[in-house]
């Protein structure tokens, strides 16, 4: 995808050289602590970043959570949050679950194991109800801008009007010293997971753009690590009647970051 005018192609691309679904489950034991020993509770920090925000949301969608630590976190934050979970690897889902079971919230999350590049197929889940929070940490970077524009469509025709999505990535800040450094990092996380999981997409995604252009709009954003890391809540659009867009009555100065 490129930036203004750009045309997200409508449907998967299975003819794409990017196009190998990667298989994380070899991973789901050891996550965490690989984790822990490369950023700290940097990643956690991030994803936990908006939690309080979500206290009243009813039903949410959470896509490629891995391990399930953000889902059991805010299955605890909001006992009556009813949680949707979606994955490739079954053992990250087996993971989440138990989770779940340790703070005895299983009964509030159900999981569904999908390539999301493709989701929905024919045997996916009904939700119970309509989605008022989406959730992706460190997920969207697992997808070409393309596959990203597409579930930005689909899940903004099936959220709620006061929907949430609540976003964590890597980012290359766009100007500073931590630009090169970052961009290097990126690179050879990049690298790293193909090894280990057979992940195609080697760049960042537009995901920004895409959300934008799906409908979504940035509401709230948090930077870590000089921008390494972003924390944020995207919107569902406000649309009159006319198909117009109503102006945002909480933050009509637009993104802004928070404290
Ligand atoms: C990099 S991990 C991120 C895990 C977690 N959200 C976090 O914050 O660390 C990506 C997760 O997305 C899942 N995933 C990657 N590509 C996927 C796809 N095409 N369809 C479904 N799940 C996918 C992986 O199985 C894994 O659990």
């Amino acid at each position: 995808m490129t930036a203004p005018g750009h045309k997200p192609k409508d449907a998967p691309n299975p003819d794409s050289p990017n196009w190998n679904a990667p298989n994380f489950d070899r991973l789901a034991r050891p996550y965490r602590w690989m984790e822990y020993l490369s950023f700290g509770r940097a990643l956690e920090r991030c994803r936990f970043h908006w939690l309080d925000r979500l206290r009243d949301r009813q039903q949410a969608l959470v896509l490629g959570d891995g391990d399930g630590r953000f889902t059991a976190r805010l299955l605890a934050v909001n006992p009556t949050l009813r949680v949707h979970a979606l994955d490739g690897s079954r053992a990250m889902l087996a993971a989440m679950t138990r989770r779940a079971q340790r703070i005895a919230a299983a009964a509030r999350l159900t999981t569904e194991q999908a390539d999301l590049r493709l989701w929905p197929g024919p045997g996916a889940t009904t939700l119970s109800g309509p989605i008022d929070l989406i959730a992706t940490h460190f997920f969207l970077d697992c997808l070409t801008t393309d596959e990203v524009a597409r579930l930005a469509q689909l899940l903004h025709a099936q959220a709620q009007p006061d929907a949430l999505w609540v976003v964590s990535e890597f980012a290359i800040p766009a100007r500073g010293w931590i630009r090169a450094p970052a961009a290097v990092l990126v690179s050879v996380l990049y690298r790293a997971f193909r090894l280990l999981t057979g992940l195609g997409p080697q760049q960042l995604p537009l995901y920004a753009l895409a959300l934008e252009q799906a409908g979504w709009r940035p509401y709230a954003r948090h930077e870590h690590l000089r921008g390494l890391l972003v924390s944020e809540l995207w919107r569902k659009e406000r649309r009159r009647g006319t198909g117009q867009v109503a102006p945002d009555p909480i933050r009509p100065d637009g993104l802004k970051t928070m404290p």
